[in-house]
C-alpha cells in the first residue's frame, strides 16, 4: 500500500521551504520557493497550502527557516526569536489547531536546548519537523485502514473541500480512506461537492481524486441532498481543523450542512482525522475561533470579475460547527471513535491538551 499520493505539497530544500501553489491548481502545478517566514506567512494566508495538517507542517517549516536565518547565537536570544516566530505565524489562520500544535512542539525543542549553540538547536529543529511529516504519514495510513473498513465495494461517497494529500503530507485524511479502499480493490464513486467560495472541493478534490484513479463527479454545493437521495450516497467522510473535548469539530463552511442533511436521510457521516487535530482544552464547538475571510471572495470569483452588486453585505465564515450528534463516527490513527464521544475521546487521548 502506497503511504504518499503522486503530490508532495512542500518540503525543505536546504534552506528554502517548497511548496505546491494550490491557488493555481487544477490549472497548472507550480511549485514556489519560500525563502523568508514572511513568505511563508502569507502562502498560509492565502491558501497558497491550506487544510489542517498541511498548515501545521507549514507553519514548523516556517519556523525552521525563522532559526535558520536568526541572528543570535545562543540561549536567550534564540528563546526570544522561537517565541517571536510562534506568534507570528500562528496569526496567519486561527481555526486549524495543528498550527499551534506544531509550533508548540518546536518552540519546545529550542526550550530544551537553552544552553547550546545555534547549529545544534537548528539540527534538533529539523530533525522534530521531520519527526512531525513521518507521523502524519503514518496517521494519514493508519487512518485509511480504519476508515476502508467502513466502505463496501459498490458505495457511493461524498466530501467536501479537499482533505487529501494536498491538505497533508501527501496521503490525506477522508481521502486517503477513498485511496485505500481503491488499493484494496473495491470499486467506488466519489461525489465531490464544489465548496463555495474558494472551491478547494472543485479545484484540488477532484483534481487529486483523478490523478488517483477514483471514479469521480463534481456537483455543486447546493446538489448534496437531491444526490443525497437521487444516487443513494452510502457514507459521508470530511476532514476536520479542530474537534473539540464532546467531538463537535470546525471544518470548511457547508460540513454542517452535509451532516444535517446526512441524518435527514439516514447516511452515516464520518470525520477523519488525526490526534494533531484534537484540542481537548476546549469542551465544545461553540469554543473554537471561526475564521472570517476577505468578503471578496464570495463577490467576486478570484477577486477578477464581479458576481455581486459592489457595496453588498457579505458574511464570509470559513468554517462552521457540527455537533457530535451528527457524526456517526470520528476515524483517528488509533480507532474508530463513536458514541458517547466525550468519553471515548478521553480514554482514547487522555488529558493531553494542545498549547495554543
Ligand atoms: O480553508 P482550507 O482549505 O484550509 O480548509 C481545509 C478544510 O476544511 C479541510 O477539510 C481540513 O483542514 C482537513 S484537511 C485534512
Amino acid at each position: 500500500m502506497k503511504q504518499r499520493t503522486f503530490v508532495n505539497p512542500i518540503e525543505w530544500r536546504g534552506g528554502v521551504v517548497r511548496i505546491i501553489d494550490q491557488t493555481r491548481l487544477p490549472v497548472e502545478l507550480k511549485y514556489e520557493d519560500c525563502t523568508t517566514v514572511s513568505e511563508i506567512w502569507r502562502a498560509i494566508k492565502k491558501l497558497k497550502v491550506r487544510g489542517a495538517p498541511l498548515i501545521g507542517i507549514a507553519g514548523a517549516l516556517g519556523f525552521l527557516l525563522g532559526m535558520h536565518k536568526a541572528r543570535s547565537k545562543d540561549g536567550s536570544g534564540l528563546l526570544k526569536e522561537a517565541k517571536r516566530l510562534r506568534a507570528y505565524l500562528a496569526s496567519s489562520r486561527p481555526t486549524a489547531v495543528n498550527l499551534s500544535w506544531a509550533l508548540a512542539r518546536m518552540q519546545t525543542i529550542v526550550e530544551a536546548l537553552a544552553d547550546r549553540q545555534k547549529e545544534e538547536v537548528f539540527c534538533e529543529l529539523k530533525s522534530e519537523v521531520e519527526r512531525i511529516i513521518d507521523e502524519d504519514i503514518q496517521m494519514c495510513f493508519k487512518m485509511s485502514e480504519y476508515g476502508s473498513k467502513l466502505i463496501r465495494s459498490g458505495d457511493r461517497l461524498m466530501t467536501v473541500c479537499n482533505a487529501g494529500g494536498l491538505a497533508t503530507s501527501g496521503y490525506g485524511t477522508a481521502l486517503g480512506v477513498f485511496y485505500r479502499a481503491h488499493e484494496e480493490k473495491k470499486k467506488i464513486k466519489v461525489y465531490a461537492c464544489e465548496t463555495r467560495p474558494l472551491l478547494q472541493g472543485a479545484r484540488l478534490t477532484t483534481w487529486e481524486l483523478m490523478h488517483n484513479g477514483i471514479d469521480t463527479t463534481l456537483i455543486c454545493d447546493n446538489m448534496a441532498a437531491s444526490v443525497m437521495r437521487g444516487r443513494n450516497i452510502s457514507a459521508i467522510f470530511v476532514g476536520a481543523d479542530r474537534i473539540a473535548a464532546n467531538g463537535d469539530f470546525a471544518n470548511k463552511i457547508g460540513t454542517y450542512s452535509l451532516a444535517v442533511l446526512a441524518a435527514y436521510h439516514k447516511i452515516p457521516f464520518y470525520c477523519v482525522a488525526p490526534f494533531s487535530t484534537f484540542d481537548l482544552s476546549l469542551p465544545c464547538g461553540s469554543r473554537i475561533p471561526i475564521e472570517e475571510r476577505d468578503i471578496r471572495e464570495v463577490t467576486s470569483l478570484y477577486f477578477k470579475k464581479p458576481i455581486a452588486p459592489a457595496g453588498v453585505d457579505v458574511f464570509n465564515p470559513a468554517f462552521d460547527i457540527t455537533p457530535h450528534e451528527l457524526v456517526s463516527g470520528i476515524i483517528t490513527e488509533k480507532g474508530v471513535i463513536r458514541r458517547p464521544f466525550e468519553e471515548n475521546i478521553k480514554a482514547i487521548y487522555g488529558e493531553s491538551v494542545k498549547n495554543s
